[in-house]
């Protein structure tokens, strides 16, 4: 199957026939479609499948008789809430299309060459963005991971033992670590950063995610005078507007998109909010600050409201410089295409601390992401394609 053919197959999946969007939650069946996907991919083209320790799928084409460690490319499967279609699948599919084409030309690898499907790179389901390659690169403790929860309590512990993965092995793989070379991830371009086909990932920018618990007191909302109310929505509202001018002040972004509001009844005032902040920007200093300055007119709000507020950081990641080694030798095997940073977080960042990792980015004409209106014309994801080529051709063969 050719680009196009793949891409069509994997379309329908999981899209709301609504709205557009995806919802591809780690090891829901709109993902697991998509990861039985993957596997029959790799095995309509005799690579071989690892399924690793932490949830991560690899389809290898194996060269033999080397020691050398292989080209990693790939992406995720996995989307946000309501989220595009190419951020992930852009860089699997293209990963396929690439191998076809290596093998079309008679290319003859001298080391071998995988593809990746990591796991839960958006931390849609259980919180902590790209937690497959953050498990795989020891970048978060088996323990920790183990007790994340989903929205419906279950343990990330208790989906992987459910889908064949042993939730005791999960954690830093340094023998899977070991037969990686370096890392090439293809993806869409997220924002309005690229106006030629194909570009090079410079950096990503730091970033995190930081949970703010708010508890207040539930109670009726006709019979309970202003002054004896404890609203945990108070202070909320006091943070949204904080998270919005201590970004502006500091030069960073900060986006609250995630919202829990118990029990979330019309005509009750709720007794906890919890509210999930991202943060971005320039400087790791930038951006703490930012946050601590929500944080502390989150504080003086809850006093002012009689509620209570504990902040706790879920996920942070300083800023990653890619290989500039790497970065470059794939600039000039495209000759001299663009090198732009990007305020978007990835498993090729990640996994930075441990082997080279670079980046591919496609133009994205809207500039949407995390969004239905995410999009890429077809020349530019086979000019895409093209460029992985020619960039696992000087690599690997
Ligand atoms: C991942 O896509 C992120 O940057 O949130
Ligand atoms: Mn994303
Ligand atoms: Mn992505
Ligand atoms: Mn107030």
């Amino acid at each position: 199957m050719g680009f196009e053919e793949m891409w069509a197959a994997l379309l329908p999946v999981g899209r709301d026939p609504g709205a557009g969007g995806y919802h591809r939650f780690a090891w829901t069946p709109p993902e697991l479609e998509c990861r039985d996907w993957f596997l029959d991919e790799a095995r309509a083209r005799g690579l071989r499948v690892e399924r690793d320790r932490n949830g991560n799928l690899f389809a290898w084409w194996d060269t033999g008789g080397t020691d050398e460690p292989g080209v990693l490319t790939g992406s995720h499967l996995d989307s946000v809430p309501g989220g595009g279609a190419y951020d992930g699948p852009l860089g699997v599919v293209s990963a396929f299309a690439a191998i076809d084409l290596l093998r079309e030309r008679g290319a003859r690898p001298r080391r071998p060459i995988g593809i990746a499907a990591f796991a839960e790179e958006e931390g849609a389901r259980f919180g902590v963005a790209c937690l497959g390659s953050r498990l795989l690169s020891g970048a978060i403790t088996p323990e920790r991971a183990r007790g994340l929860r989903d929205r419906d309590g279950r343990t990330f512990a208790e989906v992987l033992a459910a889908h064949g993965t042993d939730p005791e092995g999960i954690g830093r793989d340094d023998d899977l670590l070991g037969r990686i070379g370096c890392l090439v991830e293809l993806h869409i371009e997220q924002g309005r950063a690229l106006d030629v086909p194909v570009g090079v990932a410079g950096a990503i920018v730091p970033h995190g995610r930081w949970r703010f618990d708010f508890t207040g007191e539930g109670n009726h909302a006709g019979t309970t005078r202003l002054e004896d109310r404890r609203d945990p929505m108070q202070p909320f509202a006091h943070m949204i507007l904080e998270a919005r001018r201590a970004a502006a002040r500091n030069g960073t972004l900060t986006t609250v998109g995630k919202v829990q509001v118990t029990p979330n009844g019309v005509n009750a005032i709720p007794s906890a909010v919890t509210a999930w902040l991202d943060g971005r920007g320039p400087a790791d200093d930038a951006v703490r600050r930012t946050v601590a300055e929500v944080h502390a007119a989150a504080r003086a709000a809850a006093r002012e409201h009689g509620v209570s507020v504990e902040l706790a950081e879920e996920s942070y990641s300083e800023v990653v410089g890619f290989d500039t080694a790497l970065r470059d030798r794939l600039a000039a095997t495209l000759g001299g295409v663009p090198v732009l940073p990007t305020g978007a977080g990835h498993d090729a960042g990640i996994l930075a601390s441990r082997l080279p990792t670079a980046m591919l980015f496609v133009r994205n004409p809207t500039g949407v992401s995390h969004a239905p209106a995410e999009s890429a014309t077809t020349d530019d994801c086979l000019a895409g394609v093209e460029a992985l080529t020619a960039v696992l051709a000087d690599l690997a063969c």
